[in-house]
């Protein structure tokens, strides 16, 4: 029923789509929305390689210039995929136009771009989170790493920092390696670190749809944070991601919707933030319940590219009527079949990754390759940033999926890349 409504979008004053971002996540929203076939002209900003086979890419990126840039387009349907142009107030400047937006405000943004306003947040609203302190000064810092007994130690940027600002400090030498490399950085301490308890448990990605009343769940992914599986591998972006997660009891679930999601959109309809689109709520599941260990305001990356290909639902009806700050029904059909995400990045990523690789791709039937940093040159397909390309495996069970991600990696050629080959193998989905 609800997918009629696509066919009705060129009537409803609709001059087109545009998804701002330029990486897997957004190959995967476009993937989404080209099932749909929209009868609208369909953009990126600015898109990456992969994206150009779905979508027209306008090589802007920041709110200012997306803003400049669809000031004469007519009326846009826009979905925001990443934290960076939301947090600069993208969503408030294009609604202002008369778009409609997928995103949040900037304002609501702020749930991300401040770890201290999220912690604070939280507090206000007795959410479950680990206990914290704020620091806006490296000596006051060090202090506190002096004379803390209590390891390991989580310290956290509070600023965005592409998912690279939080380090768990095992003891105190490495606390005061993290308090001294990130001495230098630039303003940092005005935003301030975060000393933060350390939660012991599993993780899990949980994903809604709202409209800052109401919210329905999306499936719920695992995400592979670090580089690689051994103890002090670096955190990255994401390395790869499997959706659904069978390993939550029915019990677990009821208490994060009871404990976590509904306290949170109660509390962002009692601030009178703006929210429509995607909230993002990293848990910790530990012997206390679940815990926040951060908001997202967007989709995960890779998590959207798990979630987006199992969900049979149009997504441009359900985009286009959140942009208007509604929800097309009061819950999503349960997920069809699985997928695991395997990503392909540089060499050297998440430190200084090795740009130019050339990525020659032999595609598979079935799976899907979403693009990360890809650009063209001439003919070829070069890989452009760290990660690169996103591998997804379907199929009717996780382990089939896996399997499929893999043998689709072996038909791509892209020397020294980097990935883990263990991504979805102790997901415990059996027990
Ligand atoms: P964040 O960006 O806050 O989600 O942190 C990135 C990753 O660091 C999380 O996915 C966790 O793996 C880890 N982490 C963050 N906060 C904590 C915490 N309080 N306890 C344990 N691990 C944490
Ligand atoms: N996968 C983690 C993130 O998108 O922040």
């Amino acid at each position: 029923m609800t997918g009629d409504l696509v066919g009705l979008l060129p009537q409803s004053n609709l001059a087109g789509i545009l998804v701002i971002g330029q990486g897997a996540r957004e190959h995967a929203i476009l993937w989404g929305i080209s099932k749909d076939a929209p009868r609208v002209p369909v953009y990126a900003a600015p898109g990456n390689a992969g994206i150009e086979d779905l979508a027209v890419c306008v090589p802007v990126s920041t709110a200012v210039d997306i803003a400049r840039w669809a000031e004469n387009k007519g009326r846009l349907l826009v979905i925001v995929g990443p934290e960076d142009p939301l947090a600069q107030g993208v969503a408030d400047m294009l609604r202002r136009q008369g778009h409609v937006v997928v995103g949040p405000s900037r304002q609501a943004a702020r749930l991300e771009s401040s770890k201290a306003f999220a912690k604070e947040f939280m507090n206000r609203h007795h959410i479950p989170t680990a206990s914290w302190r704020l620091f806006h000064s490296p000596e006051k810092l060090r202090d506190f790493v002096m004379s803390g007994t209590k390891w390991p130690l989580v310290l956290k940027q509070s600023r965005l920092a592409q998912g690279k600002g939080v380090v768990v400090a095992q003891n105190r030498d490495e606390a005061l390696e993290v308090v001294a490399d990130w001495n230098g950085v630039d303003h940092l301490y005005d935003d301030g670190v975060i000393a933060e308890e350390c939660l012991v448990g599993r993780e899990v990605s949980v994903h809604v749809l709202t409209n800052g009343e109401e919210y329905v769940w999306l499936p719920l992914a695992q995400d592979y944070k670090r580089l690689n599986a051994r103890p002090n591998s670096p955190n990255t972006g994401g390395m790869g991601a499997y959706a659904p997660v069978n390993w939550l009891k029915v019990q677990e679930r009821k208490e994060i919707d009871d404990e976590i999601l509904r306290p949170v959109i109660r509390a962002i309809n009692e601030e009178r933030m703006l929210y429509r689109g995607i909230l993002y709520v990293g848990l910790m599941m530990t012997g206390k319940g679940p815990q926040v260990l951060e908001f997202n305001v967007r989709f995960g990356d890779p998590e959207t590219e798990v979630i987006i290909p199992i969900m049979d639902i149009p997504w441009t009806a359900w985009w286009w009527a959140l942009g208007q700050g509604y929800l097309l029904e009061t819950a999503l059909p349960d997920p069809r079949g699985a997928a695991v995400a395997v990503v392909m990045a540089s060499e050297g990523y998440p430190r200084v990754p090795v740009k130019g690789q050339i990525v020659e791709i032999d595609p598979s039937p079935g799976g899907l390759i979403f693009h990360a940093a890809t650009h063209r040159e001439k003919d070829r397909l070069i890989a452009a940033g760290g990660r690169v390309l996103a591998v997804v495996g379907l199929g009717s069970e996780l382990e089939i999926a896996r399997k499929q991600s893999y043998r689709q990696i072996q038909a791509i050629s892209f020397p020294q890349s980097q990935y883990r080959n263990d991504i979805a193998r102790d997901r415990r989905d059996s027990e």
